[in-house]
């Protein structure tokens, strides 16, 4: 198994694809996702355009669906939920889709999309992640930051260095037989530094500091929780996410 992190979806190869790829929008998009799931969503259906995503989810009944949109970190007016991951109660989510489009991690998912396996990671199910990738050994793994519309964004690199740490502590392997290219190195190194204050690194995040202008605390603070919920997002279908 070959490692590769890339920190914002435009920076991945357009000439091949992965066996699989993994998603990660630690605030909040990924972190969202696995919340759903694990409240017993009955999907995750994404979309990059919000005119899409009301003609699609106009199908479907209004008891079975749930409708998120946001931009900029704000909800957007109109839709049922913004993309707090602490809106998605069990009583809120159970047997229902949730049709959601946000400014940069439904993009990473779109980018993809055409790998074996897509699955979508966030520090709250880490370890799922890992476990996944131990137990299926794909050849090529992307781990593929979201950033915020194009630039690098700390949280999302530190995500993808936990889990490239807990793969590698898990294999036999040394470094240079598991990494693919430099960035693995470089998110290891960052989060080998802010693993027991990945909060203080949200704080120091440009995307925090949006969320904290939005009164968004209690969102870092469950966003940057390790392990807390043992639940892998897949890909079904291109934009559909359900839980493995
Ligand atoms: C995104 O997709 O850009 C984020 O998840 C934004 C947010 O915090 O809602």
């Amino acid at each position: 198994m070959k490692l590769f992190v890339y920190h914002t979806p435009e920076l991945t190869p357009t000439d091949k694809v992965p066996e699989c790829a993994i998603a990660v929008d630690v605030l909040r998009a990924t972190t969202t996702m696995a919340t759903v799931l694990s409240a017993g969503g009955e999907a995750v259906q994404v979309f990059s355009n919000l005119d899409q995503l009301m003609e699609v989810s106009e199908k479907w009944a209004a008891e079975k669906r749930l409708r998120a949109g946001e931009r900029g970190g704000a909800k957007v007016p109109g839709f049922e939920l913004g993309n707090s991951p602490l809106d998605c109660t069990p009583e809120l989510v159970q047997g229902r889709r949730l049709f959601i489009s946000t400014t940069n991690g439904t993009r990473t998912l779109q980018r993809i999309q055409d790998a074996k396996a897509v699955l979508t990671g966030a520090f709250v199910n880490r370890a799922a992640v890992v476990q996944y990738l131990l137990e299926q050994q794909p050849e090529t793994v992307w781990i593929v930051g979201s950033g915020w519309e194009g630039s690098f964004s700390l949280e999302d690199t530190a995500c993808a260095g936990a889990i490239a740490h807990s793969v590698l502590q898990q294999t036999n392997l040394s470094p240079d037989e598991q990494a693919g290219n430099d960035e693995v190195f470089s998110a290891i190194a960052l989060y080998s530094q802010w693993q027991d204050n990945l909060l203080g690194l949200f704080h120091h995040a440009s995307h925090g500091k949006r969320l904290l202008r939005l009164n968004c605390h209690e969102d870092l603070k469950y966003c940057s929780q390790t392990d807390i919920l043992d639940v892998l997002p897949i890909q079904q279908e291109p934009g559909v996410l359900k839980k493995y």
